[in-house]
């Protein structure tokens, strides 16, 4: 599939389809179109407008291999603990998703690129509350990232498993300690189809002047 020459996709569109693809080919993605999704994520808010962003873009095979290995760490606890319960639930929804982290896992080497999010001056002993609001300046620029890789028809997924040590990821991406890495995004062109998503109806997670008026259910 191609990069359209400008991302023109109507937003709806746009967000009714983004989905985390995780199965991705190998072919390369042009440098232009890693930066005009990056380009556009920092159209994102972030507080006091600080911008105190940093993006690496990861195509060397030896950092990618760190990562994957990170990758495959936690994805060993985790998967494990996710399929006895899908086992146990007879999830399918659930299984088919441990199935496609999996072929992410075993395939993390060959995905073209992997833009890893950070922010600079995240101190590992912040408050709970600092944290929350210097984190917060990181996701709009990574949803912003996600929704123009969907109109590049680029496949995307927001990852935070490789991150499980911040120590680590931090040497193998050559960052000072005090820019911390936060969200995980290999992007590549798609081996299937994006959306539709499934996701909660409105009514059901919306309230009317207090909590639990669901007005709006249906
Ligand atoms: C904070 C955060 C962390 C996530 N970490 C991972 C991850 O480590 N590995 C993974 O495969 N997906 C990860 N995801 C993706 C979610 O599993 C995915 O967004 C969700 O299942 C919805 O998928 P869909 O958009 O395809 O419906 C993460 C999502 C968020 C928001």
């Amino acid at each position: 599939m191609d990069t359209p020459s400008t991302l023109d996709m109507p937003l709806e569109e746009a967000m009714m389809t983004q989905r985390a693809i995780r199965r991705l080919k190998p072919d390369p993605v042009d440098d232009a179109v890693i930066l005009k999704v990056i380009e556009l994520a920092l159209r994102a808010p972030t507080g006091s407008n600080a911008q105190n962003w940093e993006f690496i873009v990861v195509k060397d095979p030896a950092v990618k291999g760190k990562l994957a290995r990170m990758n495959r760490q936690a994805w060993n606890i985790y998967g494990g603990i996710g399929r006895s319960i899908a086992n146990r639930t007879g999830d399918e929804a659930m299984k088919k998703i441990l199935k496609a982290v999996q072929w992410q896992a075993d395939h993390f080497e060959e995905v073209p690129v992997i833009v890893v999010a950070c922010l600079k001056a995240v101190i590992p002993w912040f408050p709970s509350i600092a944290a929350s609001s210097a984190y917060g300046s990181i996701y709009p620029s990574v949803q912003n990232l996600l929704l123009a890789a969907r109109a590049a028809n680029l496949g995307a997924a927001l990852i935070t498993l490789p991150l499980w040590s911040r120590f680590r990821a931090q040497r193998a991406l050559g960052l000072p300690m005090t820019i911390a890495p936060c969200a995980v995004i290999p992007l590549g062109w798609p081996k299937g189809k994006y959306g539709p998503t499934t996701r909660r109806p409105v009514g059901e997670v919306v309230s009317l002047d207090r909590y639990g008026n669901r007005a709006f259910l249906e």
